[in-house]
């Protein structure tokens, strides 16, 4: 029985998504939308689960088809596929859509989405799940010899937020040269949902922050598909996009700058395969003098009413950017290592933020670099610093070489100690996150 449904006035696109989809696709002449919605959707036999609009719709009739489809298919998803123009802030606007999806997207591209996006629905309540029929034949999906046809993929949950993606920014070599080609959808907050802003902070430089910002949002992702940001706020030399491999087109300069303009802010954001946002440090330390702490305090308040969590990476120190990222925190991650200094910095900084009333009201203590050698129990530890440690990260060597790969630790080496601490944190702050996961496998980056 047919799932999805295209209506096109492309035979060449229709064809292709035969060949991907076989007997789940039924598709509809785009002509016959000159009839109106109604007259079209009356010649409809099965009842779709995912529609894709396009291409060679216009925006009037693909609106349309779009409110009739909601109408009659409650929880149905929806996908335009066009080029990414100039006015296609409009169409996203101006229609409930899901996703966006350039018709020159790859087979792999086009058939994951579609599949992530089903999964989504389903796991958010909007469709029943339904029993996979085998199919008679493999799907003849090319030349990603992986693709067999859809279901197979177990991908999660869909991305359902909004980036101007490529999928080469996400390390998929064999899409290297492909254009961005899919625009997601952000994760609607459910009415009501509490949403958190966590602020990583520590007194001294290279004590682990952007190492636990960015196992933090990978595995908060994991609870919260897209809806968790990454902000990278150690504005002159933050380095997220680099550790995970990202090639992003803006940053934390363009971001902050944007104002409040929901839709503006969402087609700034990159987007993490492990299904989160990132907004970079801006791509050189000059360009952090425009960004003024007032507008990234701002900023903030802003993503926390579209995100669920937002994690943000400091600078180190108690400067003007991680005091606006602590004063509009609900959580505080305070990283530090073994060393007595460090250990006495991080109770100056309590002291202070006590001080200035800004100490967040979560806080979670990371004691990260933990090794015997140290010559410190973690009980003297704490007296130093005046407060118990919540969280124990070793020293680790999978830590190095996760972020030479270019991959969060906790997704690279799920067995290692310092990921399962990492987890452990995850869980201090969402406490519904699985204690572990399957390892993934997936591309990294070559040297
Ligand atoms: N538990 C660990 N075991 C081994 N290496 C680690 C561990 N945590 C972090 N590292 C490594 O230490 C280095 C510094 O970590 P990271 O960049 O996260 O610190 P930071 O506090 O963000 O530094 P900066 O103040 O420069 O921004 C990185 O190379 C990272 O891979
Ligand atoms: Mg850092």
């Amino acid at each position: 029985m047919s799932r999805y449904l295209l209506i096109s006035r492309s035979a060449e696109y229709e064809t292709r998504l035969r060949r991907l989809l076989r007997s789940k696709l039924e598709a509809l002449p785009g002509e016959y939308l000159a009839f109106g919605p109604d007259e079209t959707l009356a010649q409809l036999r099965g009842s779709p689960r995912v529609a894709l609009l396009g291409p060679l719709l216009n925006f009037a009739e693909s609106k349309a088809i779009a409110s009739a489809l909601q109408e009659r298919h409650p929880g149905i998803g929806l996908i335009v596929v066009r080029e990414q123009r100039s006015d296609l802030e409009d169409w996203v606007d101006g229609m409930a859509i899901h996703a966006v999806l350039s018709p020159e997207a790859t087979d792999q591209t086009t058939v994951d989405l579609i599949s992530r996006l089903e999964e989504w629905l389903v796991s958010h309540g909007k469709l029943t799940p339904v029993r996979e029929e085998p199919e008679e034949e493999q799907s003849q999906a090319e030349p990603d010899a992986d693709v067999t046809g859809l279901g197979e993929f177990g991908l999660g949950a869909i991305d359902d937020s909004i980036a101007l993606e490529s999928t080469a920014s996400e390390g998929d070599s064999d899409a290297e040269d492909e254009p961005a080609d899919t625009l997601i959808l952000p994760a609607p907050l459910d009415e009501h949902v509490r949403t958190e802003v966590i602020a990583v902070v520590a007194p001294k430089g290279g004590q682990g922050k952007t190492t636990t910002a960015i196992n933090l949002a990978t595995g908060l992702a994991e609870v919260a598909p897209n809806s968790v940001v990454l902000v990278d706020a150690d504005v002159q030399f933050g380095d997220i996009a680099h550790a995970l491999n990202l090639d992003p087109h803006y940053s934390l300069a363009d971001v902050a700058s944007a104002g409040d303009d929901e839709m503006a802010l969402k087609a700034l954001f990159s987007h993490h395969e492990d299904d989160f946002f990132v907004v970079p440090a801006p791509p050189s330390p000059e360009l952090a003098d425009d960004i003024d702490a007032r507008a990234l305090g701002s900023m903030l308040r802003n993503l926390s009413t579209m995100f669920r969590y937002v994690v943000v990476d400091t600078t180190p120190g108690l400067g003007e950017h991680a005091l606006a990222a602590l004063e509009n925190a609900t959580d505080g991650v305070f990283v530090t290592n073994m060393t007595v200094p460090s250990l006495r910095a991080l109770r100056k900084e309590f002291e202070l933020l006590l001080d200035l009333d800004i100490l967040p009201s979560n806080r979670h203590i990371v004691m990260n670099f933990m090794d015997k050698s140290s010559g410190l129990l973690q009980k003297d530890a704490e007296e130093i610093m005046g407060a118990k440690v919540d969280v124990v990260v070793p020293r680790s060597g999978a830590v190095v070489f996760a972020s030479n790969q270019g991959v969060p630790v906790i997704h690279h080496d799920v067995r290692d100690p310092a990921a399962k601490a990492l987890r452990e944190l995850v869980q201090r702050i969402e406490p519904s996150a699985a204690p572990s996961r399957r390892r993934i496998h997936r591309k990294t980056r070559t040297p």
